[in-house]
């Protein structure tokens, strides 16, 4: 038999509510930081984001699902959110609307990942763009919306991390330094990061094994060699967020796996530890939309991964609100019961009322059990003395009560 590709899901029945609830929250919140929604396609040329997201990154040098299409253009599936809302700015000249423009999505994302738990080859990320300001007001608005969200769904323990790596100003001399420190260091490195050095010597902070580690520790910090601008920036982030009273570890090795951020970056990871634990990550990218061969536009942003947020959920024993409809099942027994409960099915549904039945005969107890199993708080019972007398006997599962009532008292109660 055919099983999903690997590393994708299928979102089943019974986490519809969980998708729900983190759907709705989102909205909810941004809204409440006034963005409004955009979305885009599922595939992009593949140019957007071989530039945007940087040649020497992982997500395009090895997780893009990229494919000539039949007119011979090489098209990607989006591997990311942010290059596809910079294009359809750029395109639709939003430059010209009050700046910022604030933009958000919930949108599908691949990448050719290796798959484990909470990562996967095809994921969903809600995510929010400011387009056409520098201050840093608005990286704190970033991240206190970022903070907002989880807050909202409950989740609580995570840890906010901030840095700053400068911009193209301040961040090649860094580098250097960066890269010289490296060098006395090459033989203790893995080869991963040997590989690095040359290419993007600035994710060797990043890197996870133990010896990378502590030389990670003890290497040259972005935030000490700051030009001006940069350190002012980083200052009015850091006070904003303090009166914003968000608590944050100023952590240098943090450094995010694409090529666009220029400034402020942020990730925001739960207690458990683990390479893919990060629940949500963003920052400042002045230089995209430029990149992308706009005009000069900054922005700033952030996006989470909706399984990740779910399966936190999960382990944190957080339950999505149940739907507040009441869900009837009808039940029908016996000789001429068929047309009144095809009857009442109707005129339940009519008022808006959901409704399950059965379509063939079975035990009234057969039936019963299959209420049970649909959590059904009311069951409608017509069997041959109910056809005769023309009413209904109706079960409050939830109250374990049970009356006698007639089409109009039955409809007047559950509309
Ligand atoms: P990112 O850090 O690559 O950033 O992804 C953001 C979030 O997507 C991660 O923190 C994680 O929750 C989720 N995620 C990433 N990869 C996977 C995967 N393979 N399986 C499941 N979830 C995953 C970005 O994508 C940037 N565009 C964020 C951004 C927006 N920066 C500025 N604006």
């Amino acid at each position: 038999m055919y099983q999903a590709p690997r590393g994708t899901q299928d979102k089943l029945p019974e986490d519809q509510a969980y998708w729900k609830y983190v759907e709705d929250t989102a909205a909810e919140v941004a809204a409440l930081y006034h963005y409004s929604r955009l979305d885009t396609p599922v595939f992009e040329d593949s140019g957007l984001f071989i530039r945007g997201v940087g040649e020497g990154t992982d997500i395009v040098e090895k997780e893009m699902y990229t494919f000539n299409d039949l007119g011979g253009s090489s098209v990607t599936l989006r591997p990311e959110g942010t290059a596809p809302v910079c294009r359809a700015y750029v395109e639709h000249g939003m430059s010209n609307l009050p700046q910022p423009v604030k933009l958000y999505y919930i949108m599908s994302i691949f990448r050719y990942e290796r798959p484990q738990a909470g990562r996967m080859r095809q994921f969903h990320q809600f995510g929010f763009e400011a387009l056409g300001e520098s201050s840093a007001l608005l990286d704190a608005e970033v991240i206190d919306m970022s903070c907002c969200f989880y807050k909202k769904l409950g989740l609580k323990d995570l840890t906010l991390l901030v840095n700053n790596i400068g911009c193209p100003e301040c961040r090649p001399a860094y580098l250097k330094t960066l890269r010289d420190y490296y060098r006395d260091h090459l033989g203790e490195m893995c080869e991963d990061c040997k590989n690095r050095f040359e290419k993007n010597v600035l994710r060797l902070l990043d890197c996870k094994k133990p010896n990378c580690k502590v030389l990670a520790d003890n290497a040259p910090k972005s935030i000490e060699h700051l030009c001006d601008e940069c350190s002012a920036h980083f200052a009015a982030l850091t006070k904003r967020l303090d009166q914003l009273k968000l608590d944050y570890v100023i952590d240098h090795r943090l450094v995010r796996g694409l090529d666009y951020y220029t400034k402020t970056v942020f990730e925001i990871q739960p207690l458990i530890e683990g390479a893919q634990s990060t629940i949500g990550g963003g920052g400042r990218y002045d230089k995209l939309i430029e990149e992308l061969g706009g005009k000069p536009t900054e922005g700033v942003g952030f996006a989470t991964g909706l399984e990740r947020v779910i399966l936190n959920l999960k382990r944190a024993g957080i339950e999505p609100p149940k739907s507040d409809k009441p869900d009837v099942f009808v039940i029908w027994c016996g000789e001429n019961t068929l047309d009144m409960a095809g009857h009442i099915t109707s005129a339940l549904r009519e008022n808006g009322v959901p409704v399950a039945t059965v379509y063939s005969p079975r035990s009234m107890k057969a039936q019963m059990r299959q209420a049970n199993t649909f959590g059904s708080r009311y069951v409608i019972i017509i069997g041959e003395s109910e056809a005769e007398n023309k009413n209904y006997t109706f079960k409050d599962m939830q109250n374990n009560t049970q009356e006698t009532l007639t089409e109009e008292e039955l409809l007047k109660r559950l509309s």
